[in-house]
C-alpha cells in the first residue's frame, strides 16, 4: 500500500532554521519529523513513515514506548538529578537490576555511548597497570579496522575513516590497529605483554553492518584469554535484542570482561550509557578517579529499567531474529542490478547499493522516503535497515513491498 503524501510545505522552515543556525556536522535526509509512536513516525506535514534506522538501534522498543514514557514522566516529577555526591534512592535498585540482568558484579552509569567506551579505555588500562602490572603508560589496546565508537578524541584516536579523523589530530597513543575478523592478526597483537584490552563490535554496525565470520567472537575470546587481556565489547549498537539475542556476544555464548551498553538502554528516550564488568577490573578505580554529572542520576536509572524490562516482556530478541530471517530473504529475491550484497544479523542489516544511471544510495534513500520509510545511507554506498524491534510481519511485509516497489523506479 503507498502512503499517501502530502507535499513538504512546512518541512523547508525547519530545514532553513537547522541549516543556518546549527553546526554543519550532519547531512540529514530532509524530512522534519514531529511525532513517533512504536514504528512509525510523522513529518510536520502529516506523512507517516515507517522507521527503518531506530535512532542508530536506540530505539528498539518502539518510539515512544508508553512503559518507558510512564517511567519517565513519573521520576520526572519526583526527582531528576542529585549528581553523584550524594545517594538517591534509584540508583542502587538500578544497579542490582542491571548486574543481575547480565550477570555482572558491577556497573558504572554513564550517559552517551562514547562516553562509555571511554570508561572501558579507561578501565582496562588501570587493570593493566594495577592488576597485569604493565609499566605505567605502557598500557597498549588493540582495535579493529573499520570501528566506530564515537566522536571523542579517544574515539576518533581508533578510527580508521579518514572523515572521522582527518584535521583532528594529535591522538591519543597507546592504540593498535588491527584488521577484523582476522584471529592471526588478533594473536599476533595480543603477545605483546604491554596489551591490556581488545577492544571490538560483535558485528560493526557504523561500517555497514560488517558481520565476521561464525566463530570469531568465540575464538578471539579464547586468545584473550590466552594472553591475559580484557575482552571489551561494545555493545552500543549490536546489544539489546538488535541482532536477534539480548546481547550480539550471546550468539557465540560468549561473555565479554567488559560489556558497553548505550542507545536502547533508554529507548532512545535520554543518552543513558553502561559499563559493566566484575570487581577485579571495577574496583581499580577508585573515588574521584572517573565519573560523570549526569551519569546515574535517578531519571536514567527508571527510564533505563523500565527499557530493560520491556525487552524481556516483549521478547523483541526473538522477535528480532525472526523478523531478520524474512527480511534477508525477501531482499535477497529482489531483482535489482542494484543491489550488490545483503547482509545483517537480527534486525540490523545492510544492503549495498551499486550506482545505476547516476542515481545512488542516497537517491534511493530519498526514494524511499517518499514511498514512506525512513532509512540513511552509509560510507555512500550502503543503506543500513535497522527498523524497531516490535515490528509486526504484517508490517515488515509493507515495508519489503515499498523497498521492492521503491527499487523498480530505479
Ligand atoms: C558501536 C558504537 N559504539 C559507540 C557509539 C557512540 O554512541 P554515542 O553516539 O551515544 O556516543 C556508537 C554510535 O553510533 C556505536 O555505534
Amino acid at each position: 500500500m503507498a502512503i499517501l503524501m502530502n507535499d513538504y510545505k512546512k518541512s523547508s522552515h525547519f530545514i532553513e532554521l537547522e541549516d543556518k543556525f546549527g553546526a554543519h556536522n550532519y547531512h540529514p535526509i530532509p524530512v522534519v519529523l514531529e511525532r513517533g509512536e512504536g514504528v512509525f513516525l510523522w513529518d510536520v506535514d502529516g506523512n507517516r513513515y515507517y522507521d527503518f534506522l531506530s535512532a542508530y538501534s536506540a530505539v528498539n522498543q518502539g518510539h515512544c514506548h508508553p512503559k518507558i514514557i510512564e517511567a519517565l514522566t513519573t521520576q520526572a516529577q519526583q526527582l531528576t538529578l542529585t549528581s553523584r555526591a550524594f545517594y538517591n534512592n534509584v540508583l542502587g535498585e538500578y544497579e542490582k537490576y542491571i548486574t543481575q540482568y547480565f550477570g555482572y558484579d558491577k556497573v558504572l552509569p554513564m550517559n552517551t555511548g562514547v562516553e562509555g567506551g571511554e570508561t572501558a579505555v579507561k578501565l582496562a588500562r588501570k587493570w593493566g597497570y594495577t592488576i597485569k602490572n604493565i609499566p605505567e603508560n605502557e598500557a597498549k589496546i588493540v582495535f579493529v579496522q573499520g570501528n566506530f565508537w564515537g566522536r571523542t578524541i579517544a574515539a576518533i584516536s581508533s578510527s580508521t575513516d579518514p572523515t572521522s579523523y582527518s584535521g583532528f589530530g594529535p591522538f591519543v597513543s597507546g592504540y593498535e590497529i588491527i584488521p577484523y575478523n582476522d584471529l592471526v592478526a588478533l594473536e599476533n597483537a595480543l603477545k605483546n605483554p604491554h596489551v591490556c584490552a581488545f577492544m571490538f563490535e560483535p558485528i560493526q554496525g557504523e561500517a555497514g553492518v560488517i558481520v565476521p565470520d561464525n566463530g570469531y567472537i568465540a575464538a578471539a575470546k579464547a586468545l584473550c584469554e590466552k594472553y591475559n587481556v580484557l575482552m571489551i565489547a561494545d555493545e552500543v549498537q549490536t546489544g539489546l535484542g538488535r541482532t536477534g539475542k539480548m546481547l550480539a556476544c550471546d550468539h557465540e555464548n560468549v561473555k565479554p570482561d567488559i560489556l558497553i551498553l548505550g542507545k536502547a538502554l533508554s529507548g532512545g528516550v535520554l543518552p543513558i550509557s553502561a559499563v559493566l564488568c566484575n570487581n577485579e577490573i571495577m574496583l581499580t578505580i577508585k573515588p574521584g578517579e572517573h565519573g560523570s554529572t549526569f551519569g546515574g542520576n535517578p531519571l536514567a536509572c527508571c527510564v533505563a529499567m523500565a527499557a530493560l524490562k520491556v525487552l524481556k516482556e516483549e521478547k523483541l530478541a526473538d522477535n528480532a531474529a525472526r523478523l531478520g530471517l524474512i527480511l534477508r530473504r525477501e531482499l535477497s529475491e529482489i531483482q535489482s542490478d542494484m543491489i550488490t550484497a545483503v547482509r545483517g544479523k537480527g534486525l540490523l542489516n545492510a544492503i549495498v547499493i551499486k550506482p545505476k544511471n547516476g542515481k545512488d544510495a542516497w537517491d534511493v534513500c530519498l526514494a524511499l522516503m517518499k514511498n514512506g520509510l525512513l532509512a540513511k545511507p552509509t560510507h555512500g554506498d550502503i543503506i543500513r535497515f535497522a527498523p524497531p524491534l516490535v515490528m509486526n510481519e504484517e508490517q515488515l511485509m509493507e515495508c519489503i513491498g515499498i523497498i521492492k516497489r521503491t527499487l523498480a523506479q530505479f
